[in-house]
């Protein structure tokens, strides 16, 4: 499974890639929002940092403007995923670029059917979210499981699933036991990733026995 870091926070961006398991950056208007920084510089940064994808989502909602903003996206670096909404303007702006070549993220999706269309329009990633299904009591990794079994069934689609709105390292787990390609996941939820206190525990331990060996290894 791949792990993307949903986040424009270049400080998080640099220490998770630093760990050399970081595969892709994502990011949407709101982190963009919340970053305060100028979206266009702000993202060729990330792309000169991660060698992997980098989604940048488009900002208009009809077709033609959509259009040209992705074609001012996809032109930053070769690592783009232009990530577009699953409207019809979205999907039709997906085949384009899907068809030209440029990787393609389909967001905000949250059934089956939209899946479907995403595959079908060529995208690259499709953006299942899963934490806002369950914020509305639907089981969001349901949608993953579904998604997992419907594109298995046609070995012509290559869209990966990437589980997007991730909350916790649960979602990422139970999605990695489906099959699903990608998770993308804000950094706190990536670094929750490692822990487990039998670990702390475990190596406490072994660190207080050591000591009492009174040997060194360097
Ligand atoms: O970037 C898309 C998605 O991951 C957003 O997550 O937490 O805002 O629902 P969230």
């Amino acid at each position: 499974m791949k792990f993307f870091v949903d986040t424009a926070d270049i400080d998080d961006i640099k220490d998770l890639a630093s760990t050399g398991l970081l595969d892709g950056v994502t990011t949407n208007p709101s982190l963009i929002a919340k970053s305060g920084k100028e979206f266009i510089p702000l993202i060729e940064e990330i792309c000169d940092i991660v060698s992997g994808p980098v989604s940048a989502e488009v900002a208009a909602t009809d077709y033609e403007t959509m259009r040209k903003e992705a074609e001012v996206l996809r032109k930053i670096a070769d690592n783009i995923a232009v990530k577009v909404p699953l409207t019809p303007a979205g999907l039709k702006v997906c085949k384009e670029l899907s068809d030209g070549g440029t990787m393609v993220n389909v967001t905000l999706c949250f059934s089956a059917a939209q899946a479907l269309l995403a595959a079908k329009a060529g995208a690259t990633f499709i953006s299942p979210f899963v934490g806002r299904l369950d914020d509305i009591s639907q089981t969001g990794l349901d949608l993953i499981a579904e998604i997992v079994t419907i594109y298995s069934q046609y070995p012509n689609f290559h869209t990966e699933v990437l589980v997007a709105s991730v909350r916790n390292p649960l979602h990422i787990t139970e999605s990695a036991k489906m099959g699903a390609d990608v998770a993308t996941c804000p950094p706190n939820v990536i670094r929750a990733l490692y822990n487990h206190p039998l670990t702390d525990k475990g190596l406490a331990a072994f660190v207080e026995d050591w000591k009492k060996t009174g040997q060194s290894i360097l």
